[in-house]
């Protein structure tokens, strides 16, 4: 069985506090603490915007109140919903970065990460060699200079969207698995050996939205994207 894994984003560029009066409602007392101890107001947008995302998103899949949802965190920090005195039977993540906001979600035991950069932030391109297998830096390195910036973005929201899924965030060794050719579909994920993982197993999406927003998401299972728009 394919399972679906819808991918909502939102575009927060130009965005006040005061337009998020509707999502900040949906939201609990932890999180609203949570929003207030950003000191920027883009911080406390970018936070509001993106839980209230993932409220909504987990709503629609589960014809639910997005008010009912809490959230408990894993081993390393991967939060999971809850609606009322069980785990809820879906999975998310979310993602949030200047401008935008994501959150995948899926049905039927899915592991799922997704990342969200924004390609217009400068980047310093070197630490690639600390963050990338010997793989992906040879195809970084095969595009011209004017490339490198949206290939570097490619492969750093692939990765993040890989340990995202497995929950284990930067304790998962970066140069343990890797990226080869992510201009190729359907993306394809290498391991090493010591890895227990099945490359065949994993499947992955990555897009630009928006122009300059690189969206990545990967899943264990199988699955297939859909492509959502949240109305704002
Ligand atoms: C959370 C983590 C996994 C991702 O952080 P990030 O890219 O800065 O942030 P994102 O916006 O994509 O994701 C943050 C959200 O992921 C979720 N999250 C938190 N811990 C998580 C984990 N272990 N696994 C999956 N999702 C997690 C939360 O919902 C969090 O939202 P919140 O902070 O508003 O509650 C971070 O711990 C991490 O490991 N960052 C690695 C950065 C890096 O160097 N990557 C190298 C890639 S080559």
């Amino acid at each position: 069985m394919t399972s679906a894994i819808r991918i909502y984003a939102r575009r927060i560029e130009g965005i006040g506090e005061a337009d998020l009066a509707a999502e900040r409602a949906l939201l609990d007392a932890a999180e609203r603490e949570r929003a207030k101890r950003f000191v920027f107001e883009s911080g406390r947008v970018e936070y509001i915007a993106a839980h209230a995302l993932v409220r909504r998103a987990l709503a629609e899949e589960l014809d639910a109140d997005p008010r009912d949802f809490r959230f408990v965190e894993g081993a390393y920090g991967k939060p999971t919903a809850w609606l009322g005195a069980g785990a809820a039977p879906v999975s998310f993540n979310l993602s949030h970065t200047r401008g935008m906001v994501a959150v995948g979600v899926a049905l039927d035991g899915i592991a799922l990460g997704v990342d969200v950069e924004n390609g217009s932030r400068k980047v310093d391109l070197s630490i690639a060699d600390s963050y990338f297998a010997p793989p992906e830096l040879d195809w970084l390195r095969s595009h011209g200079d004017a490339d490198q910036g949206g290939a570097f973005m490619t492969l750093w929201t692939l990765k993040e969207a890989f340990i995202k899924a497995t929950g284990k965030g930067l304790s998962e060794e970066l140069d343990r698995f890797w990226f080869a050719e992510p201009s190729a579909r359907p993306i394809r994920i290498g391991f090493a050996p010591e890895l227990t993982e099945d490359a065949g197993h994993w499947g992955f999406e990555h897009r630009v939205l928006a122009g300059d927003y690189h969206l990545s998401v990967g899943w264990r299972g199988s699955g297939r994207v859909e492509w959502r728009d949240m109305p704002a």
